[in-house]
């Protein structure tokens, strides 16, 4: 039996392989209802708090239209509107929102004592109601699992797929590594055989490629890392060449780096050395130009649109299940 009924949404981690098959299942039958038109009232009157502290497109408006769609309400919240921004800590913040509705979702993608991850834990440890992640610095589990679902619907098995999970340069170091950290630990989970490359000084912690090799092992996938391009496109299933920060190693220098790498993009040429159905898949907004080329991205391999469109029916699963089912 599953209930999942006010379980935290931070990493996919902390999910069982099992839990995450129900996500799945869950965004499939949403997915299919949406498509004919069938109401999905499963969350009626109840309310999530949407905290953000920084942009976004997909995040913001895949949770707000599908609240809406359940049956629900979400609140948006701009942090620089609120009493965060002149101190408040995250216990007080959880414990009066949690009364006040019935699940809290957080972006909070800062580094240092107390941002990101750490906010994110401490709004569970004390909040009444569970705690939806819509990236932080380490993780961006709602990302992740729209990845997957559009994995499984563009390739049904996803057992010794090659997956790439690229670095591919941009305008700036100062970004999170959520999106290809939570790749790199879900998609071995799966049995997926893992490639991350990127150049020297751009490596993910230590922590998640233990972790990401632990996954492999245990599911029958595999994992590498590699500081060559090329290899990675060669004979991949599916390509994700995405900016991610090297924030983490080199807090200062990063610019200088980040110049000497402008040759990490996603081409055309580049695309040649993958499987002729090789899929290229980005959590968007891309840095057109400068991490990939238009004619990849507009491109009959990209899936990009069918990736952004599959957050809607994953953020409408976790909804369902964290702040649905049986009591
Ligand atoms: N992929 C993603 O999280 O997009 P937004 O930043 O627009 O929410």
């Amino acid at each position: 039996q599953t209930v999942l009924r006010g379980k935290d949404f931070i990493s996919l981690q902390d999910w069982s392989k099992e839990e995450v098959d129900t996500l799945l299942d869950v965004s499939f039958d949403l997915k299919r209802k949406f498509a004919m038109g069938i109401d999905t009232p499963y969350l009626q009157n109840k309310t999530a708090m949407l905290m953000f502290f920084e942009e976004s497109t997909r995040t913001r408006n895949s949770m707000e239209a599908g609240l809406a769609q359940l049956g629900g309400h979400a609140n948006f919240l701009d942090t620089s509107t609120m009493q965060v921004n002149h101190g408040e800590v995250a216990k007080d913040t959880g414990v009066i929102l949690g009364s006040f509705g019935h699940a809290i979702a957080c972006r909070n993608c800062f580094w240092g004592e107390g941002n990101g991850n750490e906010y994110l834990r401490s709004l569970a440890e004390h909040a009444p109601v569970p705690i939806m992640n819509l990236q932080c610095n380490l993780y961006h589990p709602m990302q992740g699992l729209a990845d997957l679902m559009t994995i499984q619907e563009k390739k049904e098995e996803t057992k010794e797929l090659n997956v790439s999970i690229i670095w591919a340069y941009a305008t700036s170091h100062k970004k999170p590594i959520s999106v290809p950290v939570t790749q790199a630990l879900l998609f071995p989970r799966y049995s997926m055989n893992v490639t991350v490359a990127h150049p020297e000084g751009f490596e993910l912690p230590d922590w998640v490629l233990k972790q990401a090799e632990e996954n492999a092992k245990k599911h029958g996938g595999s994992f590498k890392v590699t500081n060559n391009m090329e290899e990675a496109y060669q004979n991949a299933d599916i390509v994700i060449p995405k900016n991610w920060g090297s924030w983490v190693n080199h807090p200062d220098g990063g610019e200088e780096l980040l110049e000497a790498n402008k040759d990490w993009k996603c081409s055309e040429e580049m695309m040649e050395l993958a499987k002729d159905d090789v899929s290229y898949m980005h959590a968007l907004p891309a840095d057109r130009g400068n991490e990939v080329e238009d004619s990849v991205i507009d491109g009959p391999h990209s899936i990009v649109y069918d990736e952004a469109e599959n957050r809607l029916h994953t953020a409408k699963a976790v909804m369902t299940v964290t702040m649905g089912g049986k009591g």
